[in-house]
């Protein structure tokens, strides 16, 4: 929040004097001398809070309010007024101001009125953000599989959830670490409790400090005002670092200090802040190895693996493909609008053999993609990806030799016609046949 003003009137003395008033006190302030340049800057701008004279040539004051509210609907606007009428005043109301101040401007007001405005859009900006936060974390937790490692996974879930030790969750991509960390947090804490998530990699180099542990006024250039750290907002609730690995080395002693001693420093702060906050780390690395290179401190790694929760790679659980086939379907239905029963048998056999270097999210987008893809209730193996049908090893026992040679056929030419994208030309050149006998065979085998 960068405290953006745009200031309207058309008395040069009056706009020329309190900008750089405005300026002076830190913001970045835009003046307009009439109103057809304050919609311009309005529109190219984005200001966070519009002063605007309600007395301009050649436009009724409301009807500026009216045009500047619709072209900014979220930014608050203030109309300075030398005679607030009652009626005058309902009538900027109506056009959508947010809150008035009198001619001739008393300085403090001014300012109390900036600051309340700033404060108030600041508020509604983290409101929005902990609503998504909490939207996401009410998608479910219901972690699917009746595998060995994954039964493992559960329990220590329910045992570790209740209380409020540090929890580090490691495994391949698409293993559902972000699932886990906010089972942990829905078995641990009561649903209001809010669950901040961040992406340590995603975070830019230098803003990761002031992200964390917030920063005050003047901390460094482009700190215009106090910012709440991510530990701050997640305070009484869960804060997931997800790739923990990603967090520079320089900043490890902080967040350190910021666990064991439960309390921050914001940037540029002198006062520690006292906060209530669990973490949940996660990493797809061998966090042994960063160690042993020297970008991950031993330190930091002992006090957030409390508890490590290590997920297993699909392929290693194979038998809760079929459950978890199912559980996905059901929530792709719901979020496609579609009425997908089920997975075929044939289908079923390449999904249940594929190698899953993306593990249950590769799984959801492979289902994803056949449920868009098809006409029928159920998947076929003609509605999975040519690479994945082509992994299948072994054949159905239960064909005879006619169908076997069938079912192959039908597979390499599917396989060649999706490497040629659809080229019957090409396609047939590869396979050694005439286009016309590729187009026979691709109706006869119903491709
Ligand atoms: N056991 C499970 N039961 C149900 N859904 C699962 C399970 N494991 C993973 N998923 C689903 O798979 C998808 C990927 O999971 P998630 O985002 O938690 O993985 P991740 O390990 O954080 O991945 P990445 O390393 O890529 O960030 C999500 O849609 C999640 O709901
Ligand atoms: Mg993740």
């Amino acid at each position: 929040m960068t405290g953006r003003i745009l200031l309207v009137d058309d008395e040069d003395v009056f706009r020329e004097d309190i900008a750089s008033l405005l300026r002076h006190e830190g913001y970045v302030c835009e003046a307009a001398a009439s109103g057809a340049e304050a919609l311009r800057i309005a529109q190219s701008e984005a200001p966070d809070i519009i002063l605007s004279d309600m007395v301009m040539p050649g436009i009724s004051g409301a009807e500026l309010v009216r045009t500047l509210a619709a072209a900014c609907p979220e930014t608050p606007i203030v109309v300075i007024t030398a005679h607030a009428t009652v009626e005058t005043t309902v009538e900027a109301f109506r056009a959508g101001a947010t809150d008035y101040l009198l001619k001739p401007l008393v300085i403090d007001d001014l300012i109390r009125k900036v600051e309340r405005c700033l404060e108030h859009r600041r508020l509604q900006a983290e409101l929005r953000f902990l609503r998504k936060q909490v939207s996401l974390a009410g998608g479910g937790t219901t972690i699917v599989g009746t595998s060995r490692p994954i039964q493992a996974v559960r329990d220590l879930i329910a045992r570790v959830g209740p209380s409020n030790s540090s929890v580090l969750i490691t495994g391949e991509s698409g293993t559902g670490k972000e699932l886990v960390a906010r089972a942990l947090h829905a078995a641990g804490s009561n649903e209001r409790a809010p669950f901040i998530a961040v992406n340590c990699a995603a975070l830019p180099r230098d803003l990761i400090e002031s992200e964390l542990f917030g920063h005050m006024r003047g901390a460094f250039t482009g700190a215009m005002r106090d910012k709440r750290g991510l530990f701050e907002l997640a305070n009484g609730g869960t804060l997931f670092l997800d790739e923990l690995c990603e967090l520079p080395v320089e900043l490890q002693p902080k967040l350190l200090r910021a666990i064991e001693q439960q309390e921050i420093l914001p940037v540029g702060g002198t006062r520690v802040i006292r906060t209530n906050v669990r973490i949940i780390a996660a990493t797809n690395r061998v966090l042994r190895d960063e160690i042993a290179t020297r970008r991950f401190r031993e330190d930091l790694y002992f006090r957030i693996a409390v508890v490590e929760i290590a997920l297993p790679p699909l392929r290693d659980r194979r038998e809760d493909i079929p459950m978890l086939a199912d559980f996905l379907i059901a929530r792709l239905n719901d979020r496609l609008k579609r009425r997908v029963n089920g997975v075929a048998h044939s289908a079923l056999r390449v999904l249940m053999s594929a190698p899953w270097r993306g593990n249950v999210r590769e799984l959801e987008n492979v289902l994803e993609r056949a449920m868009l893809l098809t006409n029928n209730e159920i998947i076929g193996i003609e509605d999975l990806p040519a690479e994945l049908a082509g992994t299948l090893a072994t054949s159905d026992p239960s064909d005879d030799l006619r169908n076997a040679v069938r079912a192959y056929e039908r597979e390499h030419i599917r396989h060649v016609l999706a490497t040629t994208n659809g080229n019957r030309e090409e396609a047939s050149r590869r396979l050694g046949i005439d286009a016309s006998t590729l187009y026979r065979r691709m109706r006869d085998l119903a491709l």
